[in-house]
């Protein structure tokens, strides 16, 4: 090997051993720099004699393109390196899967109420909606349960200072709802001229001290109210017909009105249906309370009861939402356990 191929073997060595641009950069200046030994041999030419000048020329340059090539080499090999390196810290995991957003869904009781909304609305009925802080009046007094009744002892609830108390029932809704009717109305009754009938339900929470698998110490029910000169009982047994037969989605039932007790009805009687066929099949189920409302009521709304009449009924929304999907624990529903939530959706 002459002198100049064992030079060029030695810069493609010390190319390759340098890691670093840096390292490539001052190897490239022993054989390339200002005293590079490169550029001393082209130096040297001077001293020649004309006749071999040319040649030895000409096998510097060939070994000095021979340097450059190897040094563009080693560059592009390591901005390779490097770009490898690169892209290997900041990969990312193309296969693993996407982080989708979740479809929220209605809670099953939330799907209720607007079911039940929907179909008093059908029906011509009006919704309210009322405060679940209370005040004695309106969940006791006012409904003809004054503070030494016995039926208080089945509504023991939560007090909050004030007097006041998270309502036991929607039945206050009622009294509150009758008021704002007779205000909005006073001119016509003032004028002994008909005043539009009454005709509300009133969804919402309600509270007790209860826990178990069928009661929850917060609960939901809808009161219903349909007061006016000439209602019946007819109507409140055609409007809750009615309204199961929808809400079930079957006129496959039977349905009895049990005498029973409320303050604030009389007569009263307990709603029970029982479906002729299905899971449910053959069993009676309590749905409601309901009945005549009480003349003392009817007073407290503001309202002659000798001229007004009003039927009533107050149902568990829960429980209601327990037989049409087939729940059996109400603790379920609020529980708030996505597994059993978003079979709903
Ligand atoms: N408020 C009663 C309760 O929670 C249910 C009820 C019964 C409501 C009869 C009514 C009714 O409107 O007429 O136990």
């Amino acid at each position: 090997m002459n002198e100049l191929d064992q030079l060029v073997a030695e810069a493609r060595a010390e190319f390759g051993q340098a890691d670093a641009p840096a390292d490539l950069e001052n190897a490239k200046a022993r054989y390339l720099g200002k005293a590079g030994r490169l550029t001393e041999l082209l130096k040297g030419l001077a001293q020649l004699p004309p006749d071999e000048k040319k040649a030895r020329g000409a096998a510097i340059n060939v070994a000095k393109q021979q340097v450059e090539a190897a040094l563009t080499e080693r560059r592009q090999a390591l901005a390779d390196a490097e770009l490898e390196q690169q892209l290997k810290a900041e990969a990312l995991d193309v296969s693993l899967p996407g982080r989708k957003r979740g479809n929220a869904g209605l809670h099953p009781v939330t799907r209720t109420m607007e079911r039940i909304e929907a179909i008093f609305a059908s029906m011509g009925f009006d919704v309210a909606d009322g405060p679940e802080i209370e005040a004695d009046w309106f969940n006791f007094t006012a409904l003809n349960t004054p503070a030494d009744h016995p039926a208080r002892s089945m509504h023991d609830t939560f007090y909050v200072e004030g007097g006041h108390l998270l309502r036991t029932h929607t039945s206050p809704m009622q009294i509150r709802h009758a008021v704002q009717h007779v205000k909005k109305h006073r001119a016509l009754l003032d004028a002994g001229q008909p005043m539009p009938d009454i005709r509300v339900i009133a969804p919402g929470r309600t509270y007790r001290v209860d826990s178990d698998a069928t009661h929850s110490p917060m609960f939901h029910q809808v009161e219903g109210l349909w007061v006016g000169e000439n209602v019946s009982f007819k109507d409140l047994k055609s409007v809750y017909v009615s309204f199961l037969r929808a809400f079930f989605e079957t006129d496959d039932m039977q349905i009895r009105f049990r005498p029973s007790y409320f303050p604030f009805t009389e007569p009263s009687a307990e709603i029970d249906m029982m479906f002729n066929s299905g899971p449910l099949k053959g069993r009676w189920l309590e749905v409601s309370g309901s009945g005549q409302v009480h003349p003392q009521v009817i007073r407290n709304m503001g309202l002659d009861p000798e001229r007004y009449i009003g039927f009533a009924f107050g149902s568990g929304i829960d429980r209601l939402t327990m037989l049409r999907y087939g729940v059996n624990d109400l603790r379920l529903f609020f529980d708030g356990d996505l597994r059993f939530l978003s079979q709903f959706k």
